[in-house]
């Protein structure tokens, strides 16, 4: 079967390769021309484990070919699937217009009948609009249908989210277009992927659904954090003991400095946004984004405490940039909410991060920000070093040289990646998240 990706992003490109391995033969369009000519050498607009390899692999077998013609795609394909970016507008709502503008355009490619298969996040209601918009825009009387096929990936395991899905969810108004994007996905069937079968505006929902609620579980332990802090008690045992009640689970109980990504916060944005224009607010979810932009100042309010409350001219040194380990995407990592208020305050900010110095300058410019090598280099001199992504590379540094280095031994560790007491038995001020100076029991 012939396929398209129209985008080639991580959705899209994950998406492409992924169903290239699943013996489609997949044409991933994109607009950039540099980004497809880049794809066409075999490089990768950004990194994610496993996927070079994928894609060296299909692209050698043929089976996965990059191009900037979305008409001659079209024409040859069944199927095609949209995985365009939908960033948030300025008034807290989703930008669609790549989604209606790559609508357009398969509109007046169609030459048969075709599955349009939106794998983007895009609000309530938006499948219908495409379906509005191809229909009115189409040149040939040709019948499409729509799919909505919310993807769960995450960056850093997206290659395996797509590979071993935990569920696959297909909402539409047509069983004929159900049955073919099933067979798509037949080889997940063979692993027992569970598959749910539903109408459009559910499986548009359950993508909002599903991230507000992971959302809700950190925004909710970081909260427990906080007040373990004010009652002397370990956030660590009590996510734990929490965890193993089976109702509960351990996922995404780990307290930090707030959610980032380019996921959660859009989505949870997005999914109050749809609450109130369909006049069901979400409240929880407006609380948890409360509590995330709280939790994202409360870091600052941990350094400045640490320096007795004055941090002008002081150098602060900061660990990981990005909004988690083994990724460079910086996008609204808690790191950029830090900086600015520490810059604000007048301190002077130091930093480091194994993957993503490069982004962040090119995202942040008016930063001054001295960017360095390593984390020696980047806590000589400083009075502080502030922990904010868990990379490994972070989790063994030899805190005695650390401490040499420092003008002030102060480590703030916003991932509870260190043991309280073995830090402080070296000398330095620790403060960490929801510990306090409580060692962990397990
Ligand atoms: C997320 C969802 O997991 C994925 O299903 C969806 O498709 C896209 O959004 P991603 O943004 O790649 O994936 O990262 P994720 O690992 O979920 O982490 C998101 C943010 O939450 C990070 O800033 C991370 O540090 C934070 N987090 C996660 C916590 O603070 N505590 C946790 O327990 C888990």
């Amino acid at each position: 079967m012939h396929i398209t990706v129209i985008g080639t992003g991580y959705v899209g490109l994950v998406a492409g390769a992924g169903l290239a391995d699943f013996g489609m033969d997949v044409i991933c369009v994109d607009k950039d021309a540099s980004k497809i000519e880049m794809l066409r050498q075999g490089r990768l607009p950004f990194f994610e484990p496993g996927l070079k390899e994928l894609v060296d692999r299909h692209t050698a077998n043929s089976r996965l070919s990059f191009s900037t013609d979305l008409r001659s795609a079209v024409e040859q394909s069944l199927v095609i699937f949209l995985g365009v970016g939908t960033p948030s507008d300025s008034n807290g709502g989703v930008d669609l217009s790549f989604i209606y503008e790559a609508a357009k355009e398969i509109a007046i490619s169609l030459n048969d009948y075709r599955v349009i298969v939106t794998k983007s996040t895009v609000p309530v209601g938006t499948n219908r609009k495409i379906k509005a918009i191809i229909d009115q825009h189409k040149k040939q009387d040709v019948e499409v249908d729509i799919v909505s096929n919310p993807e769960f990936l995450r960056e850093g395991s997206a290659v395996e989210d797509f590979m071993r899905p935990n569920r696959v969810v297909l909402g539409s108004d047509s069983s004929r277009a159900l049955a073919i994007v099933k067979d798509i996905y037949r080889p997940l069937y063979l692993i027992e992927t569970p598959f749910v079968l539903t109408g459009l505006e559910t499986a548009e929902l359950i993508k909002y659904a599903s991230n507000a609620f992971l959302a809700t579980k950190i925004s909710f332990i970081n909260e427990v954090a906080n007040l373990c802090e004010k009652v002397g008690a370990n956030v660590l045992d009590v996510a734990r003991a929490m965890g193993l009640d089976r109702r509960i689970g351990p996922k995404f109980l780990h307290p930090g400095p707030g959610f980032g990504g380019s996921c959660f916060p859009k989505d949870t944005e997005a999914f109050v946004r749809i609450g109130h224009d369909f006049g069901s607010p979400v409240r929880i979810t407006e609380a948890v984004m409360e509590v995330n932009r709280l939790q994202r100042q409360h870091m600052t309010e941990k350094v400045t405490n640490a320096l007795e409350g004055n941090i002008r001219d002081k150098k602060i040194c900061v660990l990981g940039l990005a909004f988690k380990p083994n990724t460079s995407d910086t996008r609204e990592s808690a790191a950029i909410y830090l900086i600015k208020d520490l810059l604000a305050l007048g301190a002077i900010v130091s930093a480091y991060d194994p993957a993503a110095i490069e982004e962040f300058q090119r995202c942040f410019p008016e930063m001054q920000i001295d960017y360095c090598q390593n984390p020696y280099d980047a806590a000589t001199g400083s009075h502080a070093v502030v922990v904010m992504t868990e990379w490994n590379e972070f989790r063994n540094l030899d805190l005695e040289r650390l401490k040499t280095q420092m003008t002030r031994p102060v480590l703030v560790d916003t991932r509870n990646i260190y043991d309280p007491a073995k830090v402080m038995a070296l000398g330095f001020y620790y403060d960490c998240i929801g510990r306090m100076s409580c060692p962990s029991t397990s």
